[in-house]
């Protein structure tokens, strides 16, 4: 009998962490890596949310605070979703955590009964799945084909739902793919849902500022206003501001389930670090202008990387709307022999032996759920990028 939980058998540790960490030890052990896996930005906390963080220490802001957020931070939260998204919200329905993650985490452990199912459109985020299933639940994978801009499309909607759904998990800009839903198509998807009264909407948008070519972002309880008393709209600090190592994330949504995912919360982590909440509320109610000048430099590595492993045999890369991500399709170079004689499967074959051959590592889209793509974050800068594609397409270019 394994000491283990039975319920540790059910999920996996995080693909692309396992990627990063793989590319760290390479590197430690003297190979020349490029790690293209971590989906974090490479920019810098900005000056004043850095200070505001040594303020809230010098100013002895180190003891517990509420559970789920302080007033603040909360006045902070609900002023922006006014401002940006055009959503009222009150303090009550919102809840502040550990991160995105610890939102989402909560959400579903504060809803979900065993056999509960939970629609996740593919490629997904990878902790999705896994999270429903810590969680009790059932994820049901949607396949959203490349044809359809990884998107998912109201017909497949429709045919997922069933009495036990409880969830539609919606993120855009998606990582991996980058694809973001206009006011049109959520709308579509909002016609479907409106006929489902059972079915809550998790709105995953913490990459809402990085989109490119003047798309505007919008949220679902925005364009289908019907939807906002079963909406949670997710949203952080991490990818917009370039705090990912601070750890803060929010929701809003209806409050019955905001009480329920902060008594979670209270018999888990309790607040969230009381120092990165005051650094977050500098982030909210600062200064804005570098999030619109960082996204120009994200659109022009996009572009970059783009237009390069486009470039590459046997690659074909679509042209994503937002996040940091790129998912090509490597189908081109699926039953090829690599350099080291293996023939190339899947993708996870293409992601080990191109780090085998250029030590570039990538995460393979069969840890996303669509395979055969895997994903690059171009969250590095353009001299890496150069020399990753470079790379990778002198390994396409070498595959038989
Ligand atoms: C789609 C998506 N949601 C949520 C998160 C979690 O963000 P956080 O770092 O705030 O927990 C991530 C981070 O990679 C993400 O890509």
């Amino acid at each position: 009998m394994s000491f283990l939980a039975d319920r540790l058998s059910r999920i996996k540790p995080s693909p692309t962490i396992a990627v990063t960490s793989k590319a760290r030890a390479l590197k430690a052990a003297g190979r020349d890596v490029i790690g293209l896996g971590a989906g974090e930005p490479d920019f810098d906390t900005p000056e004043n949310i850095r200070a505001a963080g040594i303020r809230a220490i010098e100013g002895g802001q180190t003891r517990y605070t509420d559970v789920d957020g302080t007033p603040e931070l909360k006045k902070a939260i609900c002023a922006k979703f006014l401002r940006e998204n055009g959503l009222t919200y009150t303090p009550d329905q919102v809840t502040v955590g550990v991160g995105g993650k610890q939102v989402l985490y909560n959400a579903l452990m504060a809803t979900l009964n065993a056999g509960d199912e939970v629609i996740i459109p593919a490629p997904y985020w990878v902790s999705y799945p896994d999270m429903v299933l810590l969680a009790e639940g059932t994820p049901v994978s949607v396949a959203c084909p490349a044809e359809n801009g990884f998107k998912l499309q109201p017909a497949d909607l429709e045919a997922a739902i069933t009495p036990k759904t409880k969830w539609l998990i919606l993120n855009s800009p998606s990582n991996p793919t980058g694809a973001a839903y206009t006011a049109d198509e959520l709308k579509a998807l909002g016609a479907v849902l409106l006929r489902h009264a059972h079915v809550y909407i998790m709105t995953d948008d913490m990459y809402e500022h990085l989109v490119y070519d003047d798309f505007k972002f919008t949220t679902i309880a925005q364009v289908v206003p019907e939807l906002y008393d079963r909406t949670l709209t997710v949203n952080g600090v991490s990818k917009s501001y370039s705090m990912t190592g601070w750890r803060i994330g929010y929701a809003a949504g209806p409050k019955a389930l905001i009480k329920a995912m902060g008594v979670i919360q209270s018999q888990s982590t309790s607040n969230p670090t009381s120092i990165s909440q005051a650094a977050a509320v500098e982030a909210l109610n600062g200064p804005q202008d570098f999030i619109k000048e960082r996204a120009a430099v994200f659109q022009k590595r996009r572009d970059l990387v783009v237009s390069m492993l486009n470039q590459a045999t046997g690659l074909h890369c679509p042209n994503p709307e937002g996040a940091f991500y790129v998912y090509p399709s490597c189908a081109g170079t699926i039953g090829k022999t690599a350099p080291t004689g293996k023939v190339i499967e899947t993708d996870e074959d293409f992601a080990s032996e191109l780090l085998e051959a250029e030590g570039v590592a990538v995460v393979h889209g069969a840890a996303f759920g669509l395979s055969p793509f895997f994903r690059i974050s171009y969250a590095t800068s353009t001299d890496v990028l150069e020399e990753a594609c470079t790379r990778i397409q002198r390994f396409c270019g070498s595959l038989k």
